[in-house]
């Protein structure tokens, strides 16, 4: 007769390293709105005359003490600054590159990588699992992550993830899988977010939202790790809820797709989204699952001593905060990094951990927590060794 022999106890997963590259370009509000300014004076400019007959409607200029006000993003880094800030261009202006050069996105992850590494204390040989998680991948194939995996002269396996700004929560629950079901001893998250190429500088609505950076995560088996910061992954938590609120329509059927009579709006294949729906709906969302995920661990919301949150709008993360705590959170509690970054997609809750975690102690609990299109939202539930 057969008989079910208990299953071993899961290994413990630890991140053991964290990593950030951005480039070196920064855009200041009061330069985007100068060049958005311009580029909507000129238009109104040129069409006068529809304007003044009323078949169309002139384009209001944007307000740098809005942005300010309504999101907390003071300043952004860019790939490229001129292109952006061309009223005649509105958009980065990249060098297209060989086959035979390094793609963009692994370029900039590989800074980010190895600081994480070098913060482990591991080689880039003693990889053997890279996922890069973003929101926006460069190209289809071959994986971006397969091409930073030949660049480091990593082994193993690499996959590419989008998850939109979910994208770090949601890769290092698959790295923690990985690592807890043995097909990985050593895995490399990394989120190169070149939000500059898919963000709108055309409107006002938009144009100030985003910003380009990267991070990098190790994580290994608790057993494996030798650095000399260890944070034990208490939990990792997932939830998605389909929203058409924040949407980008770019894909490969873009060329195929056609209504008759009807040119597809090219400001659909970029992001765009219903902000003010947005906040009002995943607020509540991210309140609930980042209690529900404490809950599921016996943590009393209290005893968190820091939450990284992702980084779209401060008073969202005030909202969410208060929602989880009962009172709006010190800057100490649910660190800001957007004023110098803006929204930087899946990199924002980890830049906020790379830069905000020195100071905490052996013991200490925070969470990780991203959230955007989708929905989604993912958790990390994390403890200093
Ligand atoms: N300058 C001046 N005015 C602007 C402007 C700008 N740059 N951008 C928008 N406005 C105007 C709007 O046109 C609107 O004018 P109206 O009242 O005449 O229609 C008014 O300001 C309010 O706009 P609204 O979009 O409702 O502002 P908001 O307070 O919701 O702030 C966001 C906008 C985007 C900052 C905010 O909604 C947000 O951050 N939402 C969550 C987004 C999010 O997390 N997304 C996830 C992405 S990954």
């Amino acid at each position: 007769m057969l008989r079910c022999m208990p299953l071993p106890a899961a290994p413990t997963v630890v991140i053991s390293g964290t990593g950030l590259s951005h480039p070196p370009h920064t855009i200041s509000n009061a330069e985007l709105v100068a060049s958005l300014t311009e580029s909507v004076l000129r238009w109104n400019d040129e069409h006068a005359d529809e304007i003044a007959r009323g078949e169309l409607a002139a384009r209001p200029v944007p307000d740098e003490e809005f942005i300010v006000k309504a999101s907390g993003i003071r300043s952004r880094y860019v790939m490229e600054k001129q292109g952006v800030l061309d009223p005649d261009r509105m958009r980065p202006l990249l060098p297209l590159r060989s086959e035979d050069e390094l793609g963009i996105q692994a370029e900039m992850a590989i800074p980010a990588i190895m600081e994480a590494l070098d913060q482990a204390g591991r080689r880039p040989d003693e990889v053997d699992a890279i996922i890069v998680g973003c929101s926006n991948l460069q190209r289809a194939y071959p994986a971006v992550s397969i091409e930073i995996q030949h660049a480091l002269g990593a082994g193993g396996w690499a996959y590419d993830m989008n998850v939109a700004c979910s994208s770090a929560t949601f890769s290092m629950q698959a790295a923690a899988d990985a690592l807890r079901s043995g097909s990985a001893r050593c895995v490399v998250v990394v989120n190169p977010e070149i939000t500059s190429g898919h963000n709108n500088f055309e409107l006002r609505d938009f144009h100030f939202i985003f910003g380009d950076a990267c991070t990098a995560v190790v994580m290994e088996r608790a057993d494996d790790a030798t650095g000399a910061e260890r944070w034990v992954v208490l939990g990792t938590k997932l939830e998605t809820q389909f929203s058409n609120n924040i949407r980008n329509d770019f894909g490969f059927l873009n060329s195929s797709e056609a209504r008759p009579g009807e040119e597809r709006d090219p400001h659909d294949l970029i992001f765009r989204q219903r902000g003010q729906q947005v906040f009002k709906e995943v607020c509540p969302m991210v309140a609930t699952h980042i209690t529900g995920h404490l809950d599921a661990l016996s943590l009393d919301a209290a005893a968190v001593r820091r939450f990284w949150l992702h980084q779209a709008n401060l008073k969202m993360n005030q909202l969410i905060a208060k929602g989880v705590l009962g009172r709006v959170p010190t800057d100490d509690e649910a660190p800001v990094v957007l004023d110098e970054f803006a929204n930087t997609s899946s990199a924002g809750s980890v830049i906020a951990f790379h830069r905000h975690r020195a100071d905490l102690v052996s013991g200490d609990v925070g969470v990780i927590c991203s959230f955007g299109a989708g929905y989604s939202v993912g958790s990390i539930v994390a403890r200093k060794c």
